[in-house]
């Protein structure tokens, strides 16, 4: 028969690649944690129109990328293919607004985009990200950042590059927009079919173009910066200071264009050398407008969401953090004492043992192979004669030393051990 394979841009996490992923979320936990930030949940299907009005109808994500389907009763569902949006309706929905002044979220998830798959890049992905919604000081971008900043490194990755932008208050982006257009329009014929669509519903977009001509031609355009307000500049440059007392390096780069319309001010991606075309580990900025339009009450916020797979393909040659737990292989060659392993075993898990049990009743040999390769620190055994005489043959599989202990004393044994 036919197998049934998992589908396209879509990927199975194996059980020799999830220690990585356990290690990541802990790290995520563990930082946002110490920052102050609690985690949210939110559900992984979500009306549709949240994300047309939220993330914006001319996006890449929303035009082309969301799995969309209609319900049962005629609504229109998605698959959330980001959290921002979700995670801004569950605090509207919840006034978490009204319970503080100001909510420091975070959150670890899979999200959905339809977009050809290559490396780095899935159409099933997971993110991890934060959104801190009630403060609109330039304090909040760099904290929300430096925390990112922090998992990142604490997962053990060198290369890290922070590249900054800042695409102004709506009236500047307005004026740049406008100016932008004018100075692209005489290039029209030698533009791509893709920046010309561009130039009409979100000409800022053409600004991260991969095609060589149309980098020369963008490297002329009007720049943002030039048409930035007095309080745009001030805002803009305390985020820097800011980012200086951190001593987190940063690059400005004017050409940084995020693919998501509800942005203010502040933007920034974190790259990294490993990753080849996608190098984008994590993105985010400052996003004032967005409680407003999802029918709150106006709150100032900014956030980030990093791609795990790519943070972890990132991190590859990384130093492993997880202290080793001591292991035990439990050997059992008479059936009679089965029980009585099991027992000693879970006695010796409530000791903070990893315990591992036959339950595959095969020979001797067999099981000790398995032993060897489980990389155990211990084997015990209980053969016919340890059965008889109550008691249990522990090997230590690093110096080979064998010896016989009572049933009875075989934790009071191990809790005397240190690793
Ligand atoms: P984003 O830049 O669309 O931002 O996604 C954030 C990160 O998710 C990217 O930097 C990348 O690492 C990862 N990512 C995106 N698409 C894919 C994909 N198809 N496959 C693998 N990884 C991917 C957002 O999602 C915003 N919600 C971030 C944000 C939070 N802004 C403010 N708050």
């Amino acid at each position: 028969m036919a197998q049934v394979k998992s589908i396209k841009g879509t990927h199975d996490i194996l059980p020799n690649q999830t220690k990585d992923w356990q290690e990541l979320e802990m790290q995520v936990h563990k930082t946002s944690n110490l920052y102050g930030y609690s985690e949210i949940r939110t559900p992984i299907i979500e009306t549709a129109s949240l994300f047309n009005r939220g993330v914006g109808e001319e996006t890449d994500i929303v035009s082309k990328e969301m799995y969309l389907w209609e319900d049962k009763d005629k609504s229109i569902i998605s698959l959330r293919p980001e959290l921002t949006a979700p995670v801004v309706r569950s605090y509207i929905q919840h006034n978490l607004g009204g319970q503080s002044p100001l909510q420091r979220l975070y959150y670890i998830g899979p999200s959905f985009r339809r977009e050809r798959p290559q490396k780095g890049r899935q159409r099933q992905f997971h993110q991890f990200g934060v959104e801190a919604i009630g403060s609109a000081n330039p304090e909040q971008d760099a904290e929300v950042i430096s925390l990112g900043w922090d998992i990142l490194k604490s997962f053990g990755i060198k290369s890290l590059e922070l590249k900054l932008s800042s695409i102004g208050s709506k009236s500047c982006r307005e004026n740049f927009k406008s100016e932008l257009v004018k100075y692209l329009n005489p290039f029209i014929p030698k533009l791509s079919e893709v920046s010309q669509r561009r130039l009409e519903k979100n000409p800022l977009r053409i600004l991260d173009t991969k095609n060589k001509d149309e980098i020369e031609i963008v490297k002329s355009a009007p720049k943002i910066e030039q048409f930035y307000t007095k309080d745009d500049q001030n805002y803009f440059f305390s985020v820097q200071k800011f980012l200086n007392d951190l001593e987190i390096p940063f690059k400005i780069d004017p050409l940084l264009v995020r693919g998501l319309d509800y942005y203010t001010q502040t933007t920034f991606e974190i790259c990294s050398e490993n990753l080849g075309a996608q190098d984008a580990l994590l993105g985010g900025g400052r996003y004032n407008g967005l409680v407003g339009s999802l029918g709150g009450k106006d709150a100032p916020a900014v956030g980030f969401a990093a791609g795990m797979e790519r943070v972890i393909i990132a991190a590859k040659n990384r130093k492993k953090i997880s202290p080793k737990i001591p292991t035990i292989y439990a050997i059992c060659t008479n059936d009679e004492a089965i029980g009585i392993l099991q027992n000693s075993a879970k006695q010796l898990r409530s000791i903070g043992y990893k315990v591992i049990c036959e339950t595959l009743r095969r020979s001797m040999r067999s099981q000790m192979r398995d032993a060897n390769k489980s990389n155990a620190d211990y084997v015990m055994i209980i053969g016919d004669d340890e059965f008889n005489s109550r008691t249990i043959q522990l090997k230590d599989l690093k110096n080979g030393k064998q010896e016989k202990v009572d049933l009875e004393k075989i934790i009071s044994y191990f809790k005397s051990l240190t690793f």
